[in-house]
């Protein structure tokens, strides 16, 4: 039991959003057996809400285009996935990964322009050979995000057990209409996320950025222990 412990905990310990992929393909099968394990994730009542586009060349290339033409045009209204305001502990979070984000990558903070080219990546999969998009039935509850959530983090875990990267991408979300014309997505699924997924590249320097966590007791209260 302490080999799979060992086992799991490095795995999860050495995943990292990556940002910058190599252009080596991966193939169907091997996504199908990655979501194939991720679909053991547990979910409420086994209700499962996960729905996943999986897609690579052409496909992925014209929506990719159509995302930072989108993007570039800008005329949505701003990004809903964060409160504004953020409150203030998760605002500072924010500003940290901010700075250390743009700062691995030589960006200047006032440097708008350069950070939204960063940003725009998002929408070339970061280079990636393989684009997910999740998408999940709108009139379900935040407890079922919650379930796609753990699908979501299984996914990633699954990759990385195979040597595989990932990066888990709440942009799309914000260009659902767009994705759900391109992907045909049925009538009440919203688009959740996407992923970027293939090999990082090791020598990219965005790809080096280590993000730091709270400590345990800073983050959890334990009651009742001795
Ligand atoms: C739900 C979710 C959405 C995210 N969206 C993006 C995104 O749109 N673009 C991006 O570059 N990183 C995105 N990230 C990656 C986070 O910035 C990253 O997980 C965090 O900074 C911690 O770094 P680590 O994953 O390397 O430990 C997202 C992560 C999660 C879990």
């Amino acid at each position: 039991m302490q080999d799979t412990a060992s086992c799991v905990d490095a795995v999860l310990r050495s995943r990292r959003t990556t940002r910058a992929f190599r252009p080596d393909p991966l193939s169907a099968d091997t996504v199908r057996e990655i979501l194939e394990v991720a679909s053991t994730a547990p979910s409420n009542s086994n209700t499962q809400p996960w729905r996943v586009y999986v897609l690579t060349g052409a496909p992925m290339k014209a929506l990719g285009e159509a995302l930072v033409e989108a993007f570039r045009e800008d005329t949505l209204p701003p990004s809903e996935h964060f409160p504004d305001p953020l409150p203030p502990s998760f605002a500072t979070r924010q500003g940290d990964f901010g700075a250390r984000y743009y700062d691995c990558l030589g960006i200047e903070r006032s440097d708008v322009q350069g950070r939204a080219r960063q940003t725009q990546r998002n929408f070339a999969f970061f280079g990636a050979p393989v684009g997910l998009i999740f998408g999940i039935d709108g009139r379900l509850r935040p407890h079922s995000w919650l379930d796609l959530g753990l699908f979501v983090q299984s996914v990633m875990i699954a990759a990385q057990a195979r040597g595989i990267a990932t990066c888990p991408q709440v942009s799309f979300a914000r260009f659902h209409a767009l994705i759900a014309q391109h992907l045909d997505m049925p009538e009440h699924e919203v688009t959740a996320c996407g992923m970027s997924m293939g090999y990082g590249d090791a020598a990219a320097a965005v790809n080096q950025l280590q993000m730091p966590r709270e400590r345990v007791n800073d983050f959890a209260r334990f009651v009742g222990f001795a």
